[in-house]
């Protein structure tokens, strides 16, 4: 029987959940944490929470976006500012498409840049994912990329040049109408359809003046957890 919409958003979020409470087990006290933005990352805060405040983990943590930081603070999980010096034990953050070689592509919440930064100043990244991530090749999803406004009709002419579809991600609620991130720049969401180099994309993005950041992450994670219906398997590049 193919399974209907709603069952398949259903085993999805149950997937997410089952990542989150599985990555826990790299969790110790004593650890200062990355705390990753999305939905699976706000199931591990969640539980991540109720262990803090059950007492059986005493931990410090730095989130990347806002909504993850209003989350962890809600859950009174103890918050460091970023300061100089300031490394993590361990992060734990989704992911919108991860391959074999655990190449990501990141930001589909928009939080791409913090991410980036918090994670490249970690000693160990945890992807937690559900199984709908799994790609054999990174591209299907659109790549974000965070975009300082002035350069917008330059980087959208230079995407073009290197084969994508840019979109720029939409808002209703803001009055222009567009997505603004944490930093206040635009995002874009740019087709690729399929990443045949992900190493060297990423090295034409760089290039690019007025990308501040774009959303592949390579030879960053250490490990995955990726939830299957029941099962949890732990993949590593
Ligand atoms: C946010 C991200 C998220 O980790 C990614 O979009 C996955 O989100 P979700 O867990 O909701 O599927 O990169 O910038």
């Amino acid at each position: 029987m193919t399974p209907t919409p709603t069952t398949q958003v259903s085993n999805q979020e149950a997937e997410k959940r089952h990542a989150a409470a599985t990555a826990l087990r790299w969790v110790r006290s004593g650890m200062v944490l990355g705390l990753g933005s999305g939905s699976t990352s706000a199931a591990f805060i969640t539980l991540l929470g109720e262990k803090v405040q059950a007492g059986e983990l005493q931990i410090e943590a730095t989130a990347t976006s806002r909504a993850s930081e209003a989350l962890a603070r809600q859950l009174n999980i103890p918050l460091l500012e970023p300061r100089r010096g300031l490394r993590f034990d361990l992060t734990v953050d989704g992911a919108d498409e991860l391959d074999a070689q655990l190449r990501l592509i990141k930001g589909g919440g928009g939080a791409l840049l913090r991410e980036k930064v918090l994670e490249t100043a970690s000693d160990y990244l945890l992807i937690i994912a559900d199984s709908s991530k799994y790609v054999r090749q990174l591209g299907r999803f659109p790549l974000p990329l965070e975009v300082v406004p002035f350069a917008l009709p330059w980087v959208l002419d230079s995407l073009e040049t290197l084969g994508g579809a840019p979109v720029v991600r939409p808002n209703a609620q803001l009055p222009d109408g567009l997505y603004r991130s944490d930093q206040g720049n635009l995002l874009v969401d740019c087709h690729f359809n399929a990443i045949a180099e992900p190493e060297q994309l990423a090295l034409q993005l760089q290039a690019i003046p007025g990308i501040v950041e774009h959303g592949l992450f390579l030879g960053m994670a250490q490990a995955a957890v990726m939830a299957r219906g029941e099962q949890a398997e732990v993949l590593r590049p």
